[in-house]
């Protein structure tokens, strides 16, 4: 059970000095988050979150999910950033067969979208979750307008009731308002953890619980990250050590810093990290620009550029070690292919060939690359896969002098939306 961290292809990029010399901003940056005493203190709730969940909020969750699912065929999800991506990603990444299907609003205001949604409610018995820390964002509100509608059409009284769940501020919001006085289930998030930190709020618990997410082994491997990633030994500690990487290679012009994988059910893992990373660090001039690739399919698309274009890329993989299935590549008596050679091997281990080759070469013309490993693609590893990025970029963001716990340049979009809208 684990991550590992591998940083063989950071030879002669990265060095023990460098990374020696970081040592006392890591140890500064450790109290900071800690000790609640860095930049943006009043939202550093999600650094002992984990071991602050009640088992009694999972018990309730696992308890209105098999209610949920009980007397409904779908959910819907309404949300956005940090109200979005931690239930997607973390959908996307475990596959297989969920009690029940989910749907996204809220991320978008595309009219084709939200039709199939008033449909869906039309035709099946749908619950609704909808989701906004500060209970006034624009996207989510104006989805939640559309299907409130649409679920008032077809229930009403207890029945509506039972089939909406806001989760929102716990004083402060319309959200908060429009629950109360419709009398709508709600739940709270905490104060001190700000929207991209908050997939183990009830903003993820919730969702995933009624799409029959293992939320307990969720829950324990936020908890394994959060003992593990909290040794102030930086030697002992891959979270520390990848924040102080990623911060010398930056010094080093490396401002991009590539996601890819093998493995497609990361995709939405890395838009999660993108705007983690990318809220958090992006400020006053600074900050390394989160991007992201999913192999093979994008050797042949961006292979040539990450390979032989502008040298200020660095990449950090996420491989799997053991995936559940196995598939044997098949011997073809003719042979015309020429891929006997690997006929009896498993495809993993032939997309780990794909891995390695590409590793190598990538680092071979000036790309270094870090590599994240998780043992399984379960709810265990994907909470301490997240507990890692989170702390990750506390430290990281400190040691490059930014507060990473605020986010001003979405507010300035939203602000002038507003005007556009005419919205006091
Ligand atoms: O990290 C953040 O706080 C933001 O990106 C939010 O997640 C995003 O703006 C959604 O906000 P809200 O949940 O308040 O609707």
């Amino acid at each position: 059970m684990g991550i590992k961290l591998n940083t063989e292809y950071l030879k002669n990029f990265v060095s023990d000095v460098e990374l020696s010399a970081l040592t006392s901003a890591v140890t500064q940056a450790h109290k900071g988050l800690h000790e609640k005493t860095g930049a943006g203190s009043d939202f550093l709730g999600w650094v002992d979150l984990p071991s602050n969940t009640p088992d009694a909020l999972v018990s309730e969750l696992t308890a209105l999910a098999k209610e949920v699912q009980a007397h409904s065929q779908a959910i819907i999800s309404i949300g956005i950033g940090g109200s979005y991506l931690g239930i997607r990603s973390t959908l996307d990444f475990l596959g297989g067969d969920l009690k029940l299907p989910l749907h996204y609003a809220g991320h978008n205001m595309a009219t084709a979208d939200i039709v199939k949604l008033v449909k869906l409610i039309e035709q099946k018995h749908v619950t609704v979750v909808v989701i906004s820390k500060s209970g006034t964002t624009t996207e989510p509100a104006v989805a939640f307008r559309i299907i409130d509608g649409a679920m008032k059409k077809k229930y009403s009284g207890d029945e509506l009731k039972k089939r909406i769940i806001c989760v929102t501020d716990e004083k402060k919001g319309a959200l908060r308002q429009i629950a109360d006085k419709a009398g709508y289930r709600s739940y709270v998030i905490p104060d001190d953890v700000g929207g991209r930190f908050s997939v183990l709020t009830p903003v993820g618990l919730v969702p995933l619980a009624l799409a029959g997410v293992d939320i307990k082994a969720f829950v324990d491997g936020f908890r394994a990250g959060e003992k593990e990633y909290a040794n102030t030994d930086m030697k002992q500690n891959i979270c520390y050590q990848y924040a102080a990487i990623r911060n010398v290679l930056y010094r080093k012009g490396k401002v991009i810093e590539m996601m890819a994988s093998f493995y497609p059910n990361v995709q939405y893992v890395a838009e999660w990290w993108k705007q983690l990373y990318g809220e958090s660090e992006g400020k006053g001039g600074k900050g390394i620009f989160p991007a992201s690739t999913i192999l093979s399919t994008d050797l042949h698309s961006m292979g040539q550029m990450m390979q032989d274009g502008m040298r200020n890329i660095f990449e950090t993989f996420i491989m799997i070690d053991k995936v559940a299935d196995a598939v044997m590549i098949p011997t073809d008596p003719e042979d015309t292919d020429k891929f006997n050679c690997i006929a009896g091997k498993d495809l993993d281990w032939v997309n780990k060939q794909a891995y390695k080759a590409t590793a190598e070469a990538h680092y071979e013309g000036g790309v270094p690359n870090l590599v994240i490993t998780l043992d399984k693609a379960d709810a265990f590893h994907i909470g301490q896969l997240y507990y890692f990025f989170e702390k990750g970029v506390g430290i990281s963001g400190y040691i490059l002098g930014v507060n990473p716990f605020d986010q001003p340049g979405v507010e300035a979009y939203k602000k002038k939306m507003f005007a556009l809208l005419g919205k006091k």
